[in-house]
């Protein structure tokens, strides 16, 4: 393993730059083999006192050619150059103009930072740290400066030029060459900056803005995917209408440009004006993408969208603040989605993810606060702690201080700090001051990690009419944080009567309680309710109300009664889903144990009268069927966990489910069935997704009836949604027809990259022995490649962190498989084989015999001569 010499960056370290660059004039030269960069830099000392030391700029792997100061091209003896630093000795006690010259090499560039080519085209990506790679800079997220760019290209490799802001210029060169000048009025730190250059096609439309502004809107696509933008654009101006209407903010340049690039190590990108996105987040139509696509596609496109205020008008001090800008704008792209579609199924479906994709994060090895205080590589905090932790807390603030308050804050922020480039510290004091509160206890959400454990007993005293909620808060230790405060834990409750309304009653004492929320402070509190007529059903975190694992000693035929009727849609799906748990939990140890599993009658009676419910949204239904998968029960037992007992008993129930509920699936399906003509809207959508979970289900029961119409649904399939719900229920089924099925998906489809990732997934989350092998075997087809991350993720990941039983095979060939994987990307595309990585982040949870396995993988990524900063972190961090 490379020795780690690299020292960590730490939050409390914090200076400013002792230099500020106000403007940065940038022209591309850009050819087919190579591209020369010049870059001016009008740079002053921000104290004339600091005008005294050297000037040293961030590089990364770069080649400098010359570079002049004041129009005077300096002395090698003036300067110290190497790949990641150039220092200039001397600096006149004035302001100057530094002009620097470099050589780029995009065509080999596969860690896809900095200027690369993907598929011919030329595009960039600068966060959190690849400016560095395209020129030097102080590059870091306080240095705010006014860019142009000047780009020069041939004009048949690429016609079309782009950069942030406003096309100033462009016009013809010699030799067929041709040039764009781009001016971005708006001060931006480095990683905001893009530039994209190639042969593409463009789909105009435009939006007013409520000023009467005329926003020029563009989305770019390779030729080919004209068709497949309608949807995007769609979302692109919902979501600047509703930031207008919910946050009051407007959009601020005179153009608006989204590129789709198939090769890209995340989502998107929000560069100020510019947004790069990876095509899987722009591209659809019903044909190639599923009802999860499109809506993946309106809640990234109004991500990037809603980052033009949370993230770059208003930026981050420095890289500790991530969340600043992240967590803030999930939180705004959450809600959009959540207006735009179901507001209960929405929330459902964020907080499975933060549980499957958070919880075991703060729980293992790579735990972290939401606002880290030491990193080494800062690529490796862009985690589901950061961003979806990060929404948490800002929801959590919103329930504690009420909407009012919270809206006053947010235009408290905006008001304050536009231009700015901001901490947490900036944003929190903003809901101090229109709320009136004292926040500093809540603030610890932003430096404590680890999710706390409430456990809650209840008591009533029938002739006192008094009823009384015991709290009682844990928060675990974490790497580096052995000792905990307690956490400020706003719980929205209702006390529900026998009737299945909610109660009132006469007063509360004990903890504060505003309205539905009691506000938890301290490790211990009592809530007493005077004046409660009868022995309520406590419905506790309503909507989820905090990031925590409540622990409610509760009768199961209390949950079975919230299913049925708290007027709380979340909690309705919660108590089944914790019912579900128990079954779980307990038929993995007697899977174990060698034993049958059991499952509930009650359970299953009050599931039956839920989805038999035709009154309730079909989407919501569905996700009453959707029990916790075999990861959550794993995460839930915690140690010496066994992956094959934990799917034994899964399979179990969800049979039990499917012969248990078959009449009420039968009528769903008769309901349902008939979506008709495809919409990617909610309610069609939900349609679909019922009647997918009702097959699956139904097929889960393993009879020949029940898989023929899996069968019969892949064959008449009409959309994509309905296509690969029923290959993937054929295919884990194992039934007949699943080999014929993914033939015939490839060879109607194996011209559409996006669809192949979805053949590539189905076929690695397989829960059979044979899957390894045709997974290997797969990493060889042609249409595969470790160059690509969507397709890397499709497979390997898939693989590794959504088919538990075989990624944790006993006899340790998965982790190896995945091990072997890591080592390869990592010489390729350290940021892509860093997140790889961290599938093995539970591996201490295994029973003995995996824990050894796994443990034996780490070390032959261990092993490997030389390990990216990406992956040492990480593997240091997963062993330690
Ligand atoms: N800021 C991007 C977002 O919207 C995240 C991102 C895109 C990113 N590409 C990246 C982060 C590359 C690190 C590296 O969330
Ligand atoms: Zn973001």
């Amino acid at each position: 393993m490379r020795i780690d010499t690299d020292q960590p960056v730490r939050l409390a370290d914090y200076q400013p730059t002792a230099f500020a660059i106000d403007t940065v004039h940038l022209i591309f030269r850009l050819e087919a083999d190579r591209t020369e960069v010049t870059a001016v830099l009008k740079v002053h000392a921000r104290d004339a006192r600091d005008a005294g030391p050297p000037l040293v700029l961030d590089g990364d792997g770069l080649k400098l050619k010359r570079v002049s100061l004041d129009g005077a091209v300096l002395d090698p003896a003036d300067y110290t150059a190497t790949p990641d630093m150039l220092s200039i000795h001397t600096i006149p006690d004035r302001p100057f103009e530094l002009a620097i010259e470099t050589t780029l090499d995009p065509e080999s560039n596969t860690k896809l930072m900095g200027l690369y080519r993907s598929n011919g085209t030329w595009c960039t990506q600068c966060e959190a740290e690849g400016f560095r790679c395209i020129t030097y800079f102080l590059d870091r997220p306080d240095v705010l400066s006014v860019y142009t760019v000047r780009i020069e290209a041939p004009a048949a490799l690429a016609p079309v030029l782009l950069s942030n802001g406003n096309l100033a210029e462009d016009g013809l060169l010699e030799d067929g060459r041709h040039y764009a000048v781009w001016h971005d009025p708006w001060p931006k730190p480095c990683y905001l900056f893009a530039l994209v250059a190639g042969d593409l096609a463009a789909v105009k439309d435009s939006f007013t803005t409520r000023s009467g502004k005329a926003v020029e809107l563009g989305i770019y696509v390779e030729h080919g995917n004209e068709d497949r933008v309608a949807y995007a654009m769609d979302a692109l101006k919902r979501s600047m209408r509703w930031d207008e209407e919910v946050f009051g903010l407007e959009y601020d340049l005179d153009v608006f440009n989204i590129v789709a690039v198939s090769d890209f190590n995340m989502g998107a990108m929000e560069n100020k004006g510019l947004n790069i996105f990876n095509d899987k987040y722009v591209l659809a139509s019903p044909d190639v993408a599923t009802d999860q696509d499109y809506a993946g596609i309106e809640g990234v496109i109004a991500h990037e969208y809603f980052h033009n205020w949370t993230g770059n008008r208003i930026t981050c001090r420095d890289w500790f603040q991530l969340c600043l800008k992240e967590g803030l704008t999930v939180f705004r792209d959450q809600e959009f989605s959540s207006d735009m579609r179901s507001r209960p199924v929405k929330r459902i479906a964020d907080v499975r993810t933060l549980r499957s994709q958070q919880f075991p994060e703060d729980g293992g090895p790579l735990a972290h606060p939401v606002r880290p205080e030491v990193y080494k590589e800062i690529n490796n905090f862009y985690t589901a702690t950061v961003y979806e932790k990060g929404a948490e807390v800002i929801r959590m603030l919103k329930t504690l201080i009420g909407d009012d308050a919270f809206k006053a804050g947010m235009d408290l922020y905006f008001k304050r700090h536009d231009g700015d480039a901001a901490t947490i510290e900036d944003f929190i004091v903003c809901f101090a001051e229109t709320s009136g509160r004292d926040l500093s206890g809540f603030s610890r959400w932003y430096s404590q990690a680890g999710t706390p454990t409430v456990e809650v007993t209840e008591h009533y005293d029938a002739a006192a009419r008094r009823y009384r909620l015991t709290f009682v808060q844990t928060v675990p230790p974490t790497p580096g944080q052995a000792v905990k405060a307690p956490a400020v834990i706003p719980v929205r409750f209702g006390l529900v009567g026998s009737n299945g309304a909610d109660m009132g009653y006469d007063s509360a004492s004990g903890a504060e309680v505003r309205g539905d929320v009691v506000v938890l402070t301290e490790k211990h509190h009592e809530v007493v309710f005077e004046g409660v007529a009868e022995k309520p059903v406590p419905s506790l975190f309503r909507q989820f109300s905090a990031p925590v694992k409540p622990q409610i000693a509760m009768p199961p035929s209390d949950l079975t009664f919230l299913m049925r009727h708290d007027r709380d849609a979340f909690n309705r799906w919660q108590s089944a889903s914790t019912l579900a748990m128990t079954m779980l939990i307990a038929g993995s140890h007697t899977a174990r144990n060698g034993g049958d599993p059991q499952v509930d009658g009650s359970y299953l009676d009050a599931l039956c009268d839920t989805v038999g419910d035709n009154r309730l949204d079909p989407a919501f239904r569905a996700l009453m069927l959707a029990i916790p998968g075999e990861n959550d029960v794993a995460r839930e037992i915690g140690e010496n966990v066994d992956p094959d007992a934990i799917a034994i008993a899964h399979r179990a129930v969800k049979a039990a489910l499917g012969s248990r509920l078959a009449p009420v699936l039968e009528a769903a399906l008769a309901e349902a069935g008939n979506t008709g003509p495809y919409s990617p809207d909610a309610a069609n959508a939900g349609r679909r997704s019922l009647v997918n979970a009702s097959i699956d289900l139904l097929a889960a029961t393993g009879r020949a009836e029940a898989l023929q119409r899996a069968a019969d649904h892949y064959a008449g399939a009409s959309n994509m949604t309905d296509r690969v719900a029923a290959l993937s229920t054929l295919v884990h089924r194992n039934a007949p027809g699943a080999e014929a099925a993914l033939n015939t998906f490839i060879e109607r489809y194996g011209d559409v990259p996006l669809v192949v990732d979805k053949w590539l997934s189905i076929q690695a989350t397989a829960p059979s022995p044979a899957t390894l092998d045709r997974v290997k075997a797969l990493t060889e087809h042609p249409l595969f490649s470790f160059g690509n991350p969507n397709r890397t993720r499709a497979l390997v990941w898939s693989f590794a962190n959504m088919n538990p039983t075989q990624f944790a095979r006993p006899d340790g060939e998965g982790f190896l498989f995945v091990a072997v994987a890591v080592r390869l990307l990592d010489d390729r595309n350290p940021q892509v084989a860093a997140r790889l990585m961290t599938s093995f982040r539970s591996w201490r949870s295994y029973e003995p015999g995996r824990r050894t396995r796994a443990e034996a993988a780490l070390k032959r990524i261990a092993e490997k001569a030389s390990l990216s900063r990406d992956v040492s972190d990480i593997l240091e961090r997963t062993l330690a």
